[in-house]
């Protein structure tokens, strides 16, 4: 067994989110409801030396991601692999990879944007560059500096 598998055990069934920026693992749980909407068994491990670098890994058992979640994580570990994991095989593995635009994921910083009044408009963000990430509203043009602070 290599040294780096020591560190957390290799699940049965789940969701292995690995290159995770180091640092915000708490952040992808945050993202993910754990613990406060989702009772999945998760364990977590950070600032693993990895070839790159330092990393956050996150292995979430019995559960699969959906899109939006990616794209929330994407966002904020633009590197972060998803890997998913069935009888211990891994079945896929893909590198987050966001679109064009996110809509309902991110809140705008301005305090005037359309998308932060009472009209009924959902935040929209025009994607610029994924690795480092850079945004801009769809409605107001302006860039948020701290994303990782503003995904709804
Ligand atoms: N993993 C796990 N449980 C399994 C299988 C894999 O927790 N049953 C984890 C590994 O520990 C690793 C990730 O899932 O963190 C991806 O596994 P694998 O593709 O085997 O590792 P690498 O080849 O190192 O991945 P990459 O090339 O994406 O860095
Ligand atoms: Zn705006």
């Amino acid at each position: 067994m290599k040294t780096k598998e020591l560190k957390i055990p290799r699940i049965k069934d789940g969701t292995v989110i690995d290159h995770i920026t180091a640092g915000n693992a708490i952040k992808v749980l945050h993202i993910l409801g754990i613990p406060k909407t989702s009772s999945a068994v998760v364990s977590v491990a950070m600032n693993v030396k990895s070839m790159m670098g330092k990393k956050d890994i996150v292995k979430v058992e019995n559960r699969e991601l959906n899109p939006s979640e990616v794209d929330k994580i994407a966002l904020i570990a633009p590197r972060a692999t998803i890997n998913i994991i069935r009888d211990y095989e891994v079945a896929k593995k893909h590198r987050v990879k966001l679109g064009t635009e996110v809509i309902g994921l991110v809140k705008c910083s301005n305090p005037t944007c359309i998308s932060n009044s009472n009209e009924p408009v959902k935040s929209r963000f025009i994607i610029m560059n994924q690795d480092p990430i850079r945004i801009k509203c769809y409605y107001c043009e302006r860039e948020p500096e701290d994303i990782s602070e503003r995904i709804i």
